[in-house]
C-alpha cells in the first residue's frame, strides 16, 4: 500500500472511546443523552456497557449523593480503567457482567442506558427483555446507536465511497441497530417515548480518520479484495486534500418499561 495507508494500525479501545467521546459531536450527544434520559436526583442509574467509564461522573452528578450508579461492562480491562477513573465518586459501583444475562436483581432501577453497545452484542432482542426485567415500572431506557448502513463519504468516486462504506459496515454485528431500536423495544414490551436522528459529520480528515478508519479500513478493504489498491489510494488521497463530508445517523431512543 501506499504513504496513505501504510503502518496504519487500530487505535486501543479505550483511546478510540476517548477520542470519539471528546468530539464536537460526541460531547453534544453525550449531554443531550442524559437530560434526554430525565435523570434525576436520588435515582439508580445502570450504565451498561460503561466502557472506561465516560459518562459515570456526569451520571454521577445528575443522581447527586443520596443516588447510585452501576456501571456495568463485560471486558475487565474497561472496568479497571473505570474504577481508577471513578475512584474518588462514593455513589459509583462497578460490576463484571454481560447486558444479556446482567447482575442486577429484577425491577431494581429507574434508569438503565447504552451508548454504542448494543451494535455489538449477540442477540439484541434478548438484550433488550434482559434491561426489561431490571427496570422498574415506569423506568426509562436510553439507546444510543449508530446505524452503519447510513455511512457516507463525499468524492467523485462514488464507487469507491460506497465500497468504503459497505466494508465499514459489514465489520459490524449489527449494522442497522439505530433505525431498529424503537422496533426491538415494542418487542420486548416497553413503550417508545422519543426516537431522535443525530447526523454526525466530520469535516476534517484527521478526525474522520480516527473515527471512521479512512486510512485503515480502506488499507482493510483492499486486503480483502474489496477495493482495488490504487482506486483506495487516489480516493484517500484526494480526502487528504479536502474538503471532507463523511458521515452517519446515529440514533438516541427512550423507551418506557
Ligand atoms: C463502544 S464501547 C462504549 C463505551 C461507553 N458506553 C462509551 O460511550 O464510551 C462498547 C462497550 O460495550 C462493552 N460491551 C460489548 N458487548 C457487551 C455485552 N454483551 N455486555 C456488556 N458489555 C458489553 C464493551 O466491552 C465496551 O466497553
Amino acid at each position: 500500500m501506499g504513504e496513505l495507508t501504510t503502518a496504519v494500525t487500530a487505535p486501543d479501545n479505550i483511546t478510540y472511546m476517548d477520542t470519539a467521546a471528546g468530539t464536537a459531536v460526541g460531547l453534544d450527544y453525550k449531554r443531550r443523552f442524559v437530560a434526554t434520559l430525565d435523570v434525576r436526583h436520588g435515582q439508580t442509574v445502570a450504565d451498561i456497557g460503561c466502557g472506561p467509564g465516560t459518562d459515570l461522573a456526569r451520571l454521577a452528578d445528575a443522581v447527586g449523593v443520596r443516588g447510585s450508579v452501576v456501571g456495568i461492562d463485560r471486558e475487565a480491562r474497561m472496568l479497571d480503567e473505570a474504577r481508577r477513573r471513578l475512584a474518588l465518586r462514593p455513589n459509583v459501583e462497578l460490576r463484571s457482567g454481560d447486558i444479556h444475562d446482567l447482575p442486577l436483581e429484577d425491577a431494581s432501577v429507574d434508569r438503565a442506558r447504552v451508548d454504542r453497545v448494543l451494535q455489538h452484542v449477540l442477540d439484541p432482542a434478548k438484550a433488550m427483555a434482559e434491561v426489561r426485567r431490571v427496570l422498574r415500572p415506569g423506568g426509562l431506557f436510553g439507546m444510543a446507536e449508530p446505524d452503519w448502513d447510513t455511512l457516507a463519504v463525499s468524492d467523485d468516486d462514488l464507487e469507491t465511497s460506497r465500497r468504503f462504506a459497505g466494508f465499514v459496515a459489514g465489520q459490524v454485528r449489527n449494522t442497522t441497530i439505530g433505525r431498529d431500536l424503537a422496533r426491538l423495544c415494542v418487542q420486548a414490551g416497553m413503550r417508545v417515548r422519543s426516537v431522535d436522528p443525530i447526523a454526525v459529520l466530520f469535516r476534517d480528515f484527521g478526525t474522520a480518520d480516527q473515527i471512521l478508519g479512512l486510512r485503515r479500513n480502506t488499507a482493510r478493504a483492499v486486503q480483502a479484495g474489496r477495493l482495488a489498491e490504487s482506486d483506495g489510494e487516489a480516493w484517500l488521497e484526494r480526502l487528504a486534500s479536502g474538503p471532507v463530508v463523511a458521515g452517519f445517523t446515529f440514533y438516541l431512543v427512550i423507551a418506557e418499561a
